[in-house]
């Protein structure tokens, strides 16, 4: 017996270290050690030997077990170590590959300039603040000093979702959001989109772009207002681009204007694109009315604020020298293709 074993464990050894797979090493590890297997065999042929000689061939057996054993573990292990360095090798994707790629995307003028306007911004300080589209009358209306029934909502028709909820039909909804939460020094602007029930024309669209801006501080006035939209329309129109303001009504202002930058086409002369005037009106601004600070819990004797709101799609036409307001969401690729 003691023979039988020594030369199983020989030929399985050998054949362990010959056998070039996973699958091969497991049917030669059934076939030897498995429950019908070859050194169980023999373990079960123990049963013939005289008593006194079963635990020494016993142990033979053991010891016989672990060697195998032990040499599949290894075996296996570097098997398997191969086969996924080969799988590896098979599956490589050679990412420098060098060819040519095709009709890459671009930004939409209108991203562009928004990203602009932030960048502009921000290099002055101010802080970016996002709010809801779907918004409440409050923050909407109410807290920006147009109670129900003021004649003001007249001129933002509204899509109403309830009585109290609506899509915002102006992003200066963000500015009562932001002073609730922040207390002054606020420098903030808030692009975004906003809503209103307009039949789409050349010149309107019920889905709009807005960017919000708004400063509260100590001794803040509209020479402060003027200075930033000066430095706002040169920036982005031209360099000898000057500003007007020519008085206006908004609810949430007082004093409120309406502001004008001169026409970059023809430098003020009148031109179609102004339609003669010289000028082009870009947003509407003011200083941040008393009852507005109030409701936020901002004292009006002590902080003062200016705020300007102005149709971000406009701002980009003007600035891109677009003429038609519809073309930038017609989705023609020769003309988005001109911003990339
Ligand atoms: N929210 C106004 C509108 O949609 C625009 C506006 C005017 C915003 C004056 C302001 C402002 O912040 O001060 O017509």
């Amino acid at each position: 017996m003691e023979e039988s074993v020594k030369r199983l464990t020989e030929e399985t050894s050998a054949k362990i270290v010959a056998c070039g797979s996973v699958a091969e090493l497991n049917d030669i590890r059934v076939k030897v050690l498995g429950k019908n297997g070859e050194l169980t065999a023999l373990l079960k042929g123990m049963k013939d030997l005289p008593p006194e000689k079963r635990p020494e061939a016993g142990k033979i057996v053991n010891v016989a077990r672990e060697t195998l054993e032990n040499a599949i573990a290894t075996r296996q292990s570097a098997l398997e170590k191969a086969e996924l360095e080969k799988r590896l090798q098979a599956e490589k994707i050679d990412i420098s590959i060098d060819k040519p790629v095709e009709h890459i995307g671009g930004l939409h003028p209108l991203t562009i300039m928004r990203n602009r306007i932030v960048e502009f911004f921000s290099s002055l300080g101010f802080v970016v603040a996002e709010s809801p589209e779907i918004e409440t009358d409050y923050y909407n209306f109410e807290a920006l000093n147009i109670p129900a029934d003021h004649p003001a909502r007249e001129m933002q028709d509204t899509f109403f979702i309830t009585d109290s909820i609506l899509l915002r039909s102006q992003t200066s909804a963000g500015q009562i959001r932001l002073m609730e939460k922040v207390k002054p020094p606020i420098k903030m602007i808030s692009p975004g989109r906003v809503f209103r029930a307009d039949e789409a024309d050349a010149t309107h669209s019920p889905v709009f772009h807005q960017v919000e801006g708004l400063v509260v501080d100590k001794g803040i006035t509209m020479c402060d207002l003027k200075g930033i939209l000066d430095l706002f329309a040169q920036h982005f129109f031209s360099q000898d681009t000057k500003t007007r303001f020519r008085p206006s009504y908004f609810p949430f202002t007082e004093p409120s204007v309406e502001v004008d930058a001169s026409c970059h086409h023809c430098g003020g002369k009148g031109c179609n694109v102004c339609k003669g005037t010289g000028w082009i009106e870009i947003m509407g601004a003011g200083m941040v009315n008393r009852n507005v600070l109030i409701g936020c819990g901002i004292d009006p004797d002590e902080y003062t604020g200016f705020a300007f709101g102005g149709g971000l799609d406009r701002i980009t036409n003007i600035a891109y020298g677009i003429s038609n307001a519809r073309i930038p969401f017609e989705n023609d690729i020769r003309f988005l293709k001109q911003f990339r």
